[in-house]
């Protein structure tokens, strides 16, 4: 491979991020910067999904005109990116002019596919969703993720004839097995399809915010129609996308995978346009057992977290703690304890015994330093198949290894008699903790900097400082 097109989801902006957001955006970062490292070229998408009405309903709560909302909750996404050390290459919003001629381009070429037409809808939409949802899907005449009742809507639209497109669907799913992953979600997109797909409403009339239908000002293109096409728009379209489309992976939670298995492939098939070689979707982190949320008052932010504990090891702690393609929970206790378990003492030890041994004993000088002996064949194949955590497994042995390796040889003890040795044996120690901040460098990038600086130039760099502090007391942010 040598061109990696990877994104993220959009994130709707009526609201600020939490370590759901996080984690996709952490996970996504690891893969780009994976494959920077194995000197593959790189375009890393990320960015805000401004077209909804949660916008106009966020901004009037805000108090604010919508478009300035929009402009300040963007910029606060972006700078949440960058506190978490998101090295992405760009940041779209969907009310860029870019991207809004881009929209309505790729819309003309599915009308010239004579897959548009216009009819009466009816039905109950979910603004929380920002899609149509069905009568049955209601509890107490709610919608149960969002707790609020749809709104019943009725008026001319536009239609997609995704109908015409399950078969090709498919077909398609079945040729490129790595087309959908993990595996659970490509039989649920599957079985989905099998149930038959219907076609679907793409614009709304007389709406005051979004995208003008091309043709048409009566209405506005519907908000997901558009923000699948962000994806394009980043890398050009519909000027030259080259080299980057189609994209090598849209990493996505489970959420929302039938926009992008379903309606995102079938738009392009419409449009003419090769589809992105994988969709992965994740899972979902719950807290008490619960969705995050802004309702139920759980939405923890990951700027605090990072703040408190260090921006790499809210990444660590996100990445290791549940399968990659799983659920599982945050647990501000076991974030603790990872920290001082695994950053703190068993990374963080084996870096700083190492150090201050070749300083107290040898001046800092560390003398030849031979070859790692550690085999990273498992730890690549793990990269490759988007397991993040097992990469990290992988990895963490190794760690225990080194810590291990010091413990059979005692170092201290040879210092006592033997000099030789002991540069061998501290040397040899260096070496596995240099490839082991190699291997690091995609998940806690900033740490791996600051270990590769301390054994930089043949004498140990003394003024790294720990590198991961304890505290008294973990407190729970408010
Ligand atoms: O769906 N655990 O935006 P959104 C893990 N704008 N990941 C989580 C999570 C959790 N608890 N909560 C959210 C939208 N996520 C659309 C996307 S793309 C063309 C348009 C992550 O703000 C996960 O990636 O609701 C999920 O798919 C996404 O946030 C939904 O973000
Ligand atoms: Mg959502």
């Amino acid at each position: 491979m040598s061109k990696f097109y990877i994104t993220t989801p959009i994130y709707y902006i009526n609201d600020l991020p939490h370590v759901g957001h996080a984690y996709s955006t952490i996970a996504a970062d690891v893969l780009a910067r994976n494959a920077r490292g194995q000197g593959v070229n790189v375009f890393f998408s990320v960015g805000t999904d401004e077209n909804g009405q949660k916008t106009i309903e966020a901004a009037e709560k805000a108090g604010k005109p919508v478009g300035e909302y929009a402009d300040w909750m963007a910029d606060a996404w972006k700078q949440t990116w960058s506190q978490l050390g998101i090295s992405f290459d760009r940041f779209i919003r969907t009310t860029e002019g870019d991207h809004i001629k881009a929209s309505q381009a790729f819309i003309e070429k599915v009308q010239a596919a004579g897959d548009i037409y216009k009819g009466e809808y009816e039905g109950l939409y979910c603004v929380g969703h920002e899609a149509f949802i069905s009568e049955t899907e209601l509890v107490d005449g709610k919608c149960p993720e969002h707790n609020r009742a749809p709104e019943k809507r009725k008026e001319d639209n536009y239609f997609f004839k995704l109908s015409k497109y399950g078969d090709k669907l498919l077909k398609h799913i079945n040729n490129n097995p790595s087309f959908i992953q993990p595996e659970s979600r490509r039989n649920e997109v599957v079985a989905f399809i099998n149930r038959g797909l219907e076609d679907i409403s793409v614009s709304r009339q007389g709406a005051q915010w979004g995208i003008d239908w091309p043709g048409d000002k009566d209405q506005k293109v519907y908000v997901w129609f558009d923000a699948l096409i962000n994806y394009l728009t980043a890398v050009g379209y519909p000027g030259k996308t080259d080299p980057w489309w189609p994209a090598d992976l849209h990493l996505v939670g489970k959420d929302i995978i039938k926009f992008h298995c379903i309606i995102w492939p079938a738009m392009l098939m419409s449009a003419g346009i090769p589809l992105p070689k994988v969709v992965f979707a994740h899972g979902f982190f719950t807290i008490d057992g619960k969705k995050i949320s802004k309702s139920l008052g759980n939405a923890i932010n990951p700027v605090e977290l990072a703040g408190k504990y260090g921006v790499d090891a809210l990444r660590f702690y996100l990445l290791r703690e549940i399968p990659f393609g799983g659920d599982g929970e945050f647990s501000h206790e076991r974030f603790v304890n990872t920290y001082e378990t695994e950053l703190a003492n068993e990374l963080g030890n084996a870096v700083q015994r190492v150090a201050s041994m070749i300083s107290r004993y040898q001046d800092g000088e560390i003398g030849p330093v031979p070859e790692a002996s550690h085999d990273t064949g498992r730890i690549r194949e793990s990269m490759e198949a988007f397991r993040l955590d097992r990469a990290l497994d992988e990895i963490w042995s190794y760690v225990r290894g080194v810590n291990q390796y010091l413990e059979d040889e005692k170092p201290w003890e040879i210092a006592k008699t033997d000099k030789t040795h002991l540069q061998e044996v501290l040397a040899q120690a260096v070496s596995e903790i240099i490839h082991v901040a190699h291997l690091l460098l995609p998940f806690i990038p900033a740490t791996s900097e600051r270990i590769l600086k301390t054994f930089e130039g043949g004498k140990v760099n003394a003024d790294i400082g720990i590198l991961f502090p304890k505290f008294d007391e973990p407190k729970r942010p408010s």
